[in-house]
C-alpha cells in the first residue's frame, strides 16, 4: 500500500516490541513495557517535523546556539486502550497537554459516538497527536480527527502499534491531510473487527480484563 502519509517504523527495536506485544503469552506487564518502548519509538518519530524554537543557553564555558521543542503539543488518547501511550509520550515532551476522548459504539449507526471529551482551549500552535495502539475499521479515528478539528487543533497526526488497511483507507478518505506513524501495517481486519494477525484486543492486553 503506497501511502505518502504513512509512515511505517522500521527500527529493529520497534521489531522487539512488536513481537512481545504480538506473542499470546506475554501478560500485562511486559505487554505494557513493550507498549511504551513502541510509543517512544512512534513520538520520536513523529515529531521530527515538530516545530523548533532557537534559543541560546550557557554552557559553563560559553553562550551558544540551542533549540527547543516550539509551540505547545497536545496528546489525545483513545480511551481506553490509547491510556498506556501517555506515560512514554510524556517522558518526551514532559510539558505536553493530555487531552482525553472516549467513544462508544450506537448499536444501531454502529457510528462512534463521542461520550467524553476533555480538551485544553485550542490553538494554531498545537501539534496533535491522536494516540490509539490500534487503527483497525478507522471509525474512531476519523470520529477523534473529525472532533480534535472541529475544535480547532490544526493537522493532528494519528499514531498507532499496528494498522490495517481498512483502516487507513477510512482514514485517508475522509482525512487525506493526516500522517499516520505505525509500528506495523498488518494484513486485514477479520469478520469481527480484529486486525489478522494483530495481537488481540489492545486494552485487554495491557490491563489484564481478557
Ligand atoms: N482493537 C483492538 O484492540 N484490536 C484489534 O485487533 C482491533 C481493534
Amino acid at each position: 500500500m503506497h501511502d505518502e502519509q504513512l509512515r511505517i517504523l522500521d527500527h529493529p527495536l520497534a521489531d522487539d516490541a512488536l513481537r512481545l506485544m504480538r506473542d499470546e503469552t506475554t501478560g500485562p506487564a511486559a505487554f505494557r513495557g513493550a507498549l511504551e518502548r513502541m510509543t517512544t519509538l512512534l513520538c520520536v518519530a513523529a515529531l521530527e517535523d515538530a516545530p523548533r524554537q532557537a534559543m541560546l543557553v550557557r554552557t559553563p564555558l560559553e553562550e551558544t546556539a540551542a533549540a527547543t521543542l516550539g509551540g505547545r503539543v497536545l496528546i489525545a488518547p483513545v480511551l481506553r486502550a490509547g491510556l498506556g501511550m501517555v506515560d512514554p509520550m510524556l517522558r518526551l515532551v514532559p510539558d505536553a497537554v493530555v487531552g482525553c476522548l472516549g467513544f462508544y459504539r450506537n448499536e444501531q449507526s454502529l457510528q462512534p459516538v463521542a461520550y467524553y471529551e476533555k480538551l485544553p482551549e485550542a490553538g494554531e500552535d498545537y501539534t496533535t497527536l491522536v494516540v490509539d495502539p490500534m487503527l483497525a475499521t478507522g471509525g474512531t479515528s476519523v470520529a477523534a480527527l473529525d472532533l480534535l478539528k472541529e475544535r480547532g487543533f490544526p493537522s493532528p497526526k494519528l499514531l498507532c502499534v499496528i494498522a490495517a488497511p481498512e483502516g487507513v483507507m477510512a482514514v485517508r478518505s475522509v482525512h487525506p491531510d493526516v500522517a499516520i506513524v505505525a509500528g506495523a501495517l498488518d494484513r486485514e481486519l477479520n469478520e469481527r473487527g480484529y486486525i489478522l494477525p494483530g495481537l488481540g484486543d489492545a486494552g485487554d492486553r495491557q490491563l489484564g480484563t481478557l
